[in-house]
């Protein structure tokens, strides 16, 4: 049964926000000594909700699915190792990441108000780290099949910053998109969702300087094209666009949209 999001009831959208707000796994140390690496596993019932998320998301035109236990303990192992070029062990069925330095760009983000020189370079460098990212070639997790790669999941939490270094790591690999979807839809969805969790994040007066810095950072102008596509089907869908960008409220997803227009007609 196709169930069309704008006018469905009150609890379907209690159960997207639920399914919003689930948590799949937990990320710890592995002990108090052994600092390089850290433990993430997956909670017992994960691989049933993701498939009730991913259920949720089809319906709701949310681009994002969450991969199945078994994917996630191939895909994650192999993303850190083609695109970080770092090891990940398995340990039954959880995996010890190695402890990458920096930050989250969120908190990062949430430190600094309005943005600062710091908050700049951080969003500048992650901007930059997903466009070349989204350049290499990675087998996708369904079928295999070489794709270009996307995140599925590019929030400012998933990007760490070692401002020292200045330079930025991707992590947490357990979402993609459905292999059908065009590479520049693909990366429009990671710009966007980078866009919106920052947007989240930073003051209202910051947001026109927020689109400037990923959109031009980003510089393309049809992946650009293709995000104003996005953020046009969103308008249209307002209860599904508060359960796929969480805490953009009416007005702040107003002004953004007013900014981002602007940034990326000036996106090459
Ligand atoms: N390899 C890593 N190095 C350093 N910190 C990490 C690493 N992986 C995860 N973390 C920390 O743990 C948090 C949660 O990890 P993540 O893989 O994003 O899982 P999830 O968001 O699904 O809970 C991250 O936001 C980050 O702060
Ligand atoms: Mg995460």
């Amino acid at each position: 049964m196709e169930i069309d999001i704008r006018h469905t009831s009150v609890p379907f959208h209690w159960f997207g926000n639920l399914v919003a707000g689930v948590r799949f796994n937990s990320v710890t140390p592995l002990n108090a000594t052994e600092l390089r690496y850290l433990k993430k596993r997956r909670f017992r019932l994960a691989s049933a909700l993701a498939s009730l998320a991913n259920w949720y998301a089809v319906r709701t035109g949310i681009k994002m699915r969450v991969l199945a236990n078994a994917a996630w303990h191939r895909h994650e192992p192999l993303m850190y190792s083609m695109l970080l070029g770092r090891s990940v062990v398995a340990a039954g069925d959880a995996l010890l990441l190695p402890r990458l330095p920096g930050r989250s760009l969120l908190s990062l983000l949430e430190e600094s108000q309005p943005l600062n020189d710091e908050s700049e370079l951080g969003l500048s460098l992650a901007v930059f780290e997903l466009a070349r990212l989204h350049a290499r070639w990675t087998p996708h997790p369904w079928d295999g099949k070489l794709q270009r790669f996307s995140h599925a999941d590019a929030t400012v939490g998933n990007v760490l910053v070692d401002l020292e270094r200045e330079c930025v790591h991707w992590i947490d690999f357990e979402t993609t998109h459905e292999p059908s979807l065009p590479a520049p839809v693909r990366h429009a969805d990671d710009l966007l969702t980078l866009l919106c969790s920052a947007a989240v994040a930073v003051e209202t007066e910051s947001l026109p300087r927020l689109c400037q810095i990923l959109l031009q950072g980003y510089s393309s102008r049809p992946v650009a094209e293709a995000m104003l596509k996005l953020i046009d089907s969103w308008e249209k869908s307002p209860a599904a666009r508060q359960l796929a960008f969480p805490g953009l409220k009416g007005p702040r997803w107003s002004l953004l949209c007013q900014a981002a227009f602007p940034a990326a007609c000036r996106s090459d």
